[in-house]
């Protein structure tokens, strides 16, 4: 993987990503290691962020590398016209690697293609955040002990949340059973279901998720997108329809966790976050540990 973009999650086989688990483990062991000495890294954030940009900066400082970039667009030349191609045509002679985040879907598969420094993708409108599901992956391990054999409850906006898209596509590896509750409006896209349906992986779909709450090993919830909505009406209609609540986690698995890429906004409530099923918060960190094994194995320096 060695100067290799990371686009979407299927641009690395299930050896090269489960490698970059491996060594994001001992990171969590040693985080400060000065591996990027000498090596500049931009973050171009297109579309507003918190964890991703902040726990790629992290990574890298951690590293000991250094970062340029900018966390808003509006403060870049795009607003006087300029064109992605162009900005990253110039970034590319700044820096050793790009970290960037974009609203358009296929914007970071087309910043990689017209530079040869590598790009990581944070995230491209309702498509692909590969690191995300690495991340995901190493949380889901770490608590489960395995990735294969799973029951994986999806909750909330599967249309438009990237991130249940991607870690659909790398759970596809190891015999999941998925089941996917959205209102019917904010279903997980046929493409994706699909792809599981080649594969013969089981899935099941519904409007409420109390029934499958029992037979969840993760439990997996998304915040409705506010953004992707070009009808703000139709947004106010499905805001509020699902809201986990530690009074309905007494049916779970012992062993269960709940995750969520976060920003949360109502569907986790706060009286969640003390109950040791709940797991959100350790996993943002873990996207720390993760990202550095990313851009380490990417520049090649392990
Ligand atoms: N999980 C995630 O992508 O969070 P941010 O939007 O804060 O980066």
């Amino acid at each position: 993987m060695v100067n290799r973009s990371l686009i979407s999650i299927t641009d690395y086989s299930k050896e090269e990503y489960l490698r970059i688990l491996d060594l994001a483990a001992e990171f969590e062991k040693n985080p400060n290691q000065n591996l990027l000495t000498n090596k500049l890294i931009a973050t171009l954030f297109f579309e507003p962020s918190t964890r991703t940009r902040l726990s790629f900066e992290t990574a890298v400082q951690r590293l000991g590398g250094r970062i340029i970039g900018f966390a808003d667009a509006s403060s870049s030349s795009v607003t006087k016209g300029e064109t992605l191609k162009d900005t990253i045509k110039m970034v590319s002679n700044y820096v050793d690697m790009i970290i960037m985040r974009h609203p358009m879907e296929g914007a970071a598969r087309y910043a990689s293609e017209i530079t040869n420094i590598p790009v990581v993708n944070a995230g491209d409108g309702a498509n692909q955040h590969p690191s995300q599901t690495l991340l995901d992956l190493y949380s889901i391990r770490k608590t489960q002990g395995r990735l294969d054999g799973l029951n994986i409850l999806m909750i909330g906006d599967l249309k438009y949340g990237r991130t249940v898209h991607s870690l659909l596509m790398a759970m596809s590896d190891f015999n999941p059973t998925f089941y996917f509750i959205s209102p019917s409006e904010l279903q997980m896209p046929s493409g994706y279901k699909m792809l599981l349906d080649r594969q013969g992986i089981r899935y099941v779909e519904d409007r409420d998720f109390l029934p499958f709450l029992p037979k969840a090993d993760i439990i997996y919830m998304t915040r409705v997108q506010k953004e992707r909505f070009s009808d703000p009406f139709e947004y106010e209609k499905v805001k509020n329809v699902y809201v986990l609540k530690n009074a309905l986690l007494d049916s779970c698995k012992d062993t269960v966790k709940i995750l969520h890429p976060l920003p949360r906004v109502n569907e986790i409530d706060p009286d969640v976050d003390e109950n040791p099923k709940a797991y959100y918060f350790t996993q943002a960190l873990n996207g720390v540990y993760v990202r550095q094994a990313i851009i380490a194995s990417i520049l090649g320096l392990k």
